[in-house]
């Protein structure tokens, strides 16, 4: 029997690294796509190219029978509310994007009959917060999208998992100290999405804790919430 192939998209990304290396040492064949391909086993693909995301597909040499979602842009508040584009080209990027390449990938999975669809988005989306509101709105969008295709897909053979990992250790946090116990590594999440992906769970919180962390907060009242800065 031929090895299982998964699609990492954004395969540049500190968590897509890991991601393709879990998935290799339990001999997944890889196919990696990213913005600048350096040799001919990368695939190019740009999240906000969205003209081109349907001939991606038909182009890929097989369809995978995994797919992950891996790449994303951290715009903080301050900067979306200095550059209403920038706020632009985030939601393009971390929600558009994802719509658009998991549609057509999504098709064709469901016409084959069988597939995995595992999208990173994150906690932030539970509640807007001043710190980061464009990005949380988007990877709010994320999760619900997430949410309804795995609805919508239950009784067609797809499986779709919703990874939240809680800060983790990669270049898009490394402007800014995390807190330690509350942080995961690459490889944790890597880890924790083969191990999601094996029991066809639904949604992966990395570091468990974040869970509560995020039921407290989204529990918080308003008039409270809006005064603490988060
Ligand atoms: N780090 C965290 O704490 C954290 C927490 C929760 C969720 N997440 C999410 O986890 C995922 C992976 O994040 P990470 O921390 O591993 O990030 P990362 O190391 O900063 O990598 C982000 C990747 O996204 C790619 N990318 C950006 N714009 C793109 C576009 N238009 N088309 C294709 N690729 C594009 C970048 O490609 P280039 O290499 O070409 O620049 C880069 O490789 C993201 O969805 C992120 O939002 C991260």
């Amino acid at each position: 029997m031929s090895n299982k192939t998964i699609l990492i998209l954004g395969a540049n990304s500190d968590m897509a690294k890991a991601i393709a290396n879990e998935f290799k040492s339990n001999r997944f064949e890889l196919m990696l796509a990213v913005r600048k391909p350096k040799n001919d086993s990368e695939i190019e693909f740009d999240a906000i190219d969205f003209a081109a995301h349907e001939a991606f597909v038909k182009n890929l040499k097989t369809l995978p029978d995994v797919v992950v979602t891996a790449f994303g842009v951290l715009t903080e508040g301050d900067e979306a509310f200095q550059s209403p584009e920038l706020s632009l080209e985030t939601t393009l990027v971390n929600y558009s994007g994802v719509v658009s390449i998991l549609g057509h990938l999504s098709k064709a999975m469901a016409q084959r009959g069988t597939g995995s669809i595992i999208g990173i988005s994150s906690v932030a989306g539970e509640r807007g917060r001043g710190s980061n509101y464009v990005y949380g709105s988007a990877k709010a969008g994320v999760t619900a999208y997430l949410d309804g295709l795995r609805n919508y897909f239950f009784t067609k053979g797809i499986h779709v998992m919703t990874v939240k990992p809680g800060y983790v250790d990669t270049k898009m946090k490394a402007h800014k100290p995390t807190p330690g116990v509350v942080t995961a590594s690459p490889e944790q999440v890597a880890k924790a999405i083969f191990r999601g992906y094996k029991s066809k769970k639904n949604t992966v919180y990395v570091v468990s804790i974040w869970r509560w962390i995020m039921l407290i907060i989204r529990n918080i009242p308003e008039f409270i919430f809006k005064r603490m800065s988060l």
